[in-house]
């Protein structure tokens, strides 16, 4: 993972760099062109994040073959099955009477051979051939059912305390921050869900998720209308980490190609991305000033990189301070910006060490004036999650009640109660000062096997 904390890094590199995949000579087109693995990519990766059942520009849906032979609001259907010149999406991506292609909107067009893959595909019938278990439709009308727990990956609270918000599969649970009630779900494209991050107003909820291997995605909520405000497709993997920027206006990810980026939180245009990573990037953080300062700054663990490359978190606190954890289970705590001369190998940004957790660290997060944090480890598939005072060093507590490994730690916004979350899929509340277990709740409604729900 890599700390990425610094769009000061990053914005020094504000290199714009789109899709360089399309510059590839492709393969030629295919005799038979199938949905699943030539079309279905190009949708996921260009399309679907503005036409989807959450979000439909132009009222138009294209994560279902049924849903593409519809018409949207020009009243023409978007596939005719054999007829390429009469679909919809082929006038849509092709450029006419040398205007550029309307779709996709606002972002580069589909090279030539994409849009002839798509254009056979129809002439050839347009079939979907994707095996039916692969087929499953997710949506609001078909929320996810789950006949046991799901790995929770992330858990946070919005700034005023009101919700709680839990990664489930294909959606973020919204619940009473004392898990009471469920009171909202927000499914979206992602099977994955990665992190979750409320913007500093609460008003809007960035997730980052994917589809392992086809595509990553990062969302927009609105939470008080509960609807999809943007999904910006990034990536043929799934993406991390997101974070907001202080002042609200860009959201930073991590992403399996090594890159970091950052979007603008009202459009969705990329603002940043830096490529000079050597692993995943699995987490971002940014300064307090982020934006005003243009500065690199490197963090390098002392126990070498492998500490680095699986499962690490970083984030900022009050004193533009980074924590990281990582295999050793070390959390180390990193000054942000280097005030040293920097000499090759050196570790001179470090501030302090604490004591090992068992296993491998997956999560930390500040308490919300920074003088503490939260940590969460596995270690043989048992979990432990502590707080540590982040001055002096000292433990404060270790979390009762924790079984399966720990990969989401958050503080509630009075600094009260830490919420921990992992491989068994129940959310635990514990006292952060004492460690005693207040609460618990499973992340996601579960329904039985063999009930009604478990079997639609
Ligand atoms: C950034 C959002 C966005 C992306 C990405 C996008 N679209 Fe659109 N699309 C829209 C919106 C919004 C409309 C409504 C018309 C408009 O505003 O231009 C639309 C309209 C359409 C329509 C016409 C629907 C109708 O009947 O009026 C088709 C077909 C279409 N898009 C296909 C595609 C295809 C194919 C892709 C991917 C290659 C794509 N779009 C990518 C936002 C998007």
């Amino acid at each position: 993972m890599l700390l990425l904390r610094s769009l000061r890094a990053a914005l020094a590199l504000v290199v714009l760099c789109p899709a360089l995949s399309r510059a590839e000579a492709p393969a030629p087109v295919p005799d038979k062109v199938s949905y699943a693995r030539d079309v279905l990519p190009l949708f996921q990766q260009h399309c679907m994040g503005c036409h989807q059942p959450a979000k439909a520009g132009g009222s138009y849906i294209m994560t279902s073959r049924e849903e593409l032979l519809k018409k949207g609001d020009s009243d023409e259907p978007g596939v005719v099955p054999g007829k390429p010149d009469a679909s919809h999406v082929v006038a849509q991506i092709s450029g006419k009477d040398g205007k550029p292609p309307a779709m996709p909107k606002n972002k580069p067009s589909l090279t030539a051979h994409e849009v002839a893959l798509i254009s056979k595909w129809i002439a050839q019938g347009a079939v979907d051939d994707t095996p039916a278990s692969a087929r499953v439709r997710i949506d609001a009308d078909h929320p996810p059912v789950y006949t046991l727990p799901p790995v929770l990956t992330a858990v946070r609270f919005s700034p005023d305390g009101s919700l709680s918000a839990v990664s489930g599969y294909h959606e973020v649970l919204l619940f009473k921050p004392d898990g009471s009630a469920l009171v909202a779900r927000l499914i979206g494209l992602s099977e994955r869900v990665q992190s979750i991050a409320f913007s500093p107003d609460g008003k809007s909820l960035a997730v980052a998720g994917g589809s392992p291997g086809r595509f990553g995605e990062i969302q927009i909520w609105d939470v008080a209308k509960r609807r999809l405000k943007l999904s910006i497709t990034a990536t043929g993997d799934t993406l991390y980490g997101a974070n907001w920027s202080p002042d609200g206006t860009k959201i930073a990810f991590g992403c399996a190609d090594n890159t970091l980026r950052a979007i603008e939180a009202s459009s969705g245009k990329q603002v940043l991305f830096q490529g000079a990573h050597n692993d995943w990037v699995l987490d971002t953080a940014f300064s307090r000033e982020a934006l005003k300062e243009r500065k690199k700054v490197v963090v390098k663990p002392d126990s070498g990189q492998t500490a680095l490359e699986v499962g690490d978190v970083t984030r900022e606190r009050v004193y533009d301070e980074l924590l990281i954890g990582g295999s050793d289970g070390t959390p180390r705590l990193y000054k942000m910006h280097r005030e040293k001369k920097r000499i090759i190998g050196d570790d001179a940004n470090k501030v302090r060490e604490y004591e090992p957790m068992p296993g491998r660290l997956w999560a930390v997060a500040f308490s919300p004036d920074g003088e503490r944090f939260a940590a969460g480890s596995s270690a043989d598939g048992k979990g432990e999650a502590r707080v540590y005072q982040a001055g002096t060093g000292q433990r404060v507590c270790t979390f009762e009640g924790q079984k399966g490994g720990v990969y989401a730690v958050a503080f509630r916004p009075d600094g009260k109660v830490v919420a921990s979350a992992g491989f068994d899929g129940v959310v635990r509340l514990n006292d952060a000062q004492t460690g005693k277990l207040l609460k618990e709740f499973v992340g996601v409604p579960v329904a039985p096997p063999g009930s009604s729900s478990a079997k639609k």
